[in-house]
């Protein structure tokens, strides 16, 4: 059998990241984080944009020479076409067009949240079909019925904003510094869940975090008016609470599809699924249930092109390659 040898290339966001996967296994996976966002509190898309461009050269030449693959051993390039920022999209989508029409290779373009799903067939073990996928990240908070490599579908979604978003503006409000996600969830460790916010009920298996984050707001604006020094004297309660609740939120949806779907075998993704209380919460809850549960390892939760090359190894497998004329999809569905 021929080796089938894939670089991939993730540029949706503030990560530039290329990795290389030989027949199904990954031999490297570089992410070069974008440091320049800091000083702004979040993502500039702008900024972000430049930054893919500064790196994507030495970050694809790193992946090659870690992998020791030479660019003219490659069977195709892959990339993130979206959903995400579109310059930054632009940056990773051009380069692997242009390195694809160069060596005259297939290309593959990955849908990014389905990556981040796929991201369970890197390590082993890999959870059997069906399964049930819970993907959190800064843009998305979805449930996932994943019959198959590439046929999933979404039983569950945010209606409003997801709840990387809420940890983000959460930590914003603490005014901890950019990115608040996992610095709120170092404090939490260390503090006790001793505050209560409310949870909004929804419909089905649907989320809603604009609520929880506007209720967080006013309980620190009343409390502040009391204590001024409110937050730095409760800081790792504040945040021991509040991903509590986050949490609960998540879980309580995923136990409610677990038993419609009677599923058992239960999986997280996405940059959130780095987030301790989820991962220590949702192994409980597993036991409690009799669930096999899946967390990707930390280097393949949040964004990473080795999940955009797991999700194009199948693709390829398929068949599935696009066309030179491919343009990059921020909102793209699925
Ligand atoms: O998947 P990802 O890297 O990028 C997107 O596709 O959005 O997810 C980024 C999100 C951010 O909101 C970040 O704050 C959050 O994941 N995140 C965390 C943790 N690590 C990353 N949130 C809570 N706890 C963490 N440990
Ligand atoms: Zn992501």
């Amino acid at each position: 059998m021929s080796e089938t040898i894939i670089l991939a290339i993730e540029s949706s966001c503030d990560e530039s990241s290329a990795a290389v996967i030989e027949n199904g296994k990954i031999r490297s996976n570089v992410v070069a984080t974008q440091l320049i966002h800091q000083k702004y509190g979040g993502v500039v898309p702008e900024l972000a944009s430049r930054a893919h461009q500064q790196h994507i050269v030495s970050v694809v030449a790193e992946a090659l020479s870690l992998a020791n693959i030479t660019k003219n051993q490659l069977s195709a390039i892959a990339f993130t076409r979206g959903p995400g920022l579109l310059g930054a999209l632009l940056v990773g989508t051009s380069f692997a067009k242009a390195m694809a029409l160069g060596l005259g290779i297939p290309l593959i373009d990955v849908h990014h949240v389905q990556a981040h799903v796929l991201a369970h067939f890197i390590d082993e073990p890999a959870p059997p079909f069906p399964f049930l996928c819970l993907t959190v990240s800064g843009g998305h908070t979805q449930i996932v019925l994943v019959k198959d490599y590439l046929d999933m579908t979404i039983i569950g979604q945010t209606q409003d904003d997801a709840v990387g978003e809420a940890f983000d503006k959460a930590a914003k409000m603490l005014e901890l510094p950019y990115p608040g996600g996992p610095l709120l969830d170092k404090y939490a460790q260390q503090g006790t869940a001793r505050f209560k916010f409310p949870m909004v009920e929804m419909q089905g298996l649907n989320y809603s975090f604009s609520g929880i984050k506007t209720a967080f707001l006013y309980f620190l604006r009343d409390q502040k008016k009391i204590n001024p020094a409110f937050v730095e004297e409760n800081l790792l309660d504040i945040c021991a609470s509040f991903q509590q609740t986050l949490v609960g939120i998540l879980l309580q949806k995923l136990k409610r599809a677990a038993q419609e779907q009677n599923i058992k075998h239960i999986a997280i993704a996405g940059g959130v699924s780095a987030n301790s209380g989820l991962r220590a919460e949702l192994n409980k809850l597993g036991q409690q249930l009799g669930w096999t549960t899946y967390i990707p390892a930390f280097e393949y939760c949040t964004d990473n092109a080795g999940m955009i090359a797991m999700a194009a190894h199948f693709k390829y497998q398929k068949g599935e390659f696009c066309s030179q004329a491919v343009s990059p999809m921020p909102r793209m569905e699925w």
